[in-house]
């Protein structure tokens, strides 16, 4: 029997709980080690799962009982436990966004060139079944030539009556919407390759108490073939859309998250439809929460379809430490570069 992948957690909030339990559940992994700022919060999450808490991240990267580094602290707070895994020889996974500067994202790679260990970034949904299909038909020239990929994920998310000061409502920490609802502006990138051209456009931006987010950001971008990549991100959008489509010469594929499905098109007409995932009960969680309020954190396990795509995530990781998949390692911080770009240019377009 293979044996199992022994799991460092730095970050026991909302998503590196959510990720330990995963892989406490998952046959290939073992959660050995937790790490927080706040030791209260490393001891309830390490105590059931038998982990040992280590003082910071440093001391984790040099545990001998972990082989993989699972970096789960804010979108700020992502380099330094990755370089220290990393430097330590450890595999390293790191939470999306890879990093909200480009300093500190080439800092990471530039750890990851000089090291034994896989690098692997948290874009969960390269790994839901039906994605990776679509992109598996687009690399396999079944849309004909690729022209055009396009994503959205458009929602009302509430927000706390009283955040204080919370990070993931602050742009200097969680990078802006754009870098933390990154998921489909990576499907993208992932896609049709590294862009040559960005440009960004942001609405005005609304106050949520004492923070300022972006109400609307648009990002076109386009490939040296001429493909191009349009990708919509709102946290303030009534009408809810969350959808990833790759459309070709000969057909168009299209998930859409909110009805679980993935349809092909041809010339107009559905002529076929699968599920996001491969089996009917996540996808019809996937139905269910679209009919629900959207917040940040709302506690407890999480809905059975955010579980089974951090399974599929899981898999994903284990494969890339094995060295059998790629899908999680490669382009790791073209996502995070692009929307960089795409800000940039949209806080030019408004000066
Ligand atoms: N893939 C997804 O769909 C998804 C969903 C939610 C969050 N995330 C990502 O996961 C990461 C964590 O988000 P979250 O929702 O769990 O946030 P969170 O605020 O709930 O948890 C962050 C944890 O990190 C700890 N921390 C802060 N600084 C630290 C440091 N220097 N060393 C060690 N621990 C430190 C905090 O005390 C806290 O327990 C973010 O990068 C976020 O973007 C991904």
């Amino acid at each position: 029997m293979t044996e199992a992948i022994r799991v460092g957690v730095v970050g026991a909030g909302f998503f590196g709980t959510m990720i330990a339990g995963a892989c406490a559940a998952h046959d290939a992994f073992a959660v050995t080690a937790v790490a927080d700022a706040l030791p209260d919060a490393a001891q309830r999450l390490a105590e059931p799962l038998g982990a040992r808490v280590h003082a910071d991240a440093a001391a984790l990267a040099a545990d001998d009982d972990v082989d993989l580094v699972v970096v789960a602290t804010p979108n700020h707070l992502h380099a330094e436990p990755a370089i220290a895994g990393l430097r330590a020889g450890k595999h390293v996974f790191v939470e999306k966004p890879l990093g909200i500067d480009a300093s500190s994202i080439s800092a990471i790679l530039a750890a990851a060139r000089d090291a034994s260990g896989r690098l692997v970034v948290g874009h969960v949904m390269r790994a839901f079944p039906g994605v990776r299909r679509m992109v598996a038909q687009a690399r396999g020239g079944e849309l004909g030539t690729v022209l055009e990929a396009a994503g959205a994920r458009r929602r009302l998310v509430h927000v706390p009556a009283d955040p204080g000061d919370w990070w993931k409502l602050d742009r200097r920490r969680s990078g802006g919407e754009l870098l933390h609802e990154i998921h489909e502006l990576d499907l993208v990138v992932w896609a049709l390759g590294e862009p040559i051209d960005v440009t960004g456009v942001s609405g005005a931006p609304l106050a949520h108490g004492e923070h300022v987010v972006d109400s609307v950001t648009e990002t076109v971008l386009r490939t040296p073939s001429g493909a191009l990549g349009r990708h919509s991100v709102s946290t303030s959008a009534h009408r809810a859309e969350w959808w990833f489509r790759i459309s070709g010469t000969t057909a168009s594929v299209e998930a859409d998250f909110r009805q679980g499905t993935v349809t092909r098109f041809v010339d107009g007409a559905a002529t076929e439809v699968t599920g996001v995932f491969d089996d009917e009960a996540s996808n019809d969680s996937l139905r269910e929460a679209a009919r629900a309020a959207q917040a940040y954190n709302t506690g407890g396990p999480g809905p059975l379809w955010m579980r089974t795509a951090v399974t599929c995530e899981l898999d994903e990781i284990a494969a890339a430490v094995r060295g059998t998949s790629t899908t999680l390692t490669e382009l790791p911080a073209s996502a995070a570069l692009t929307a960089l770009r795409s800000n940039a240019s949209a806080a030019e377009d408004r000066r």
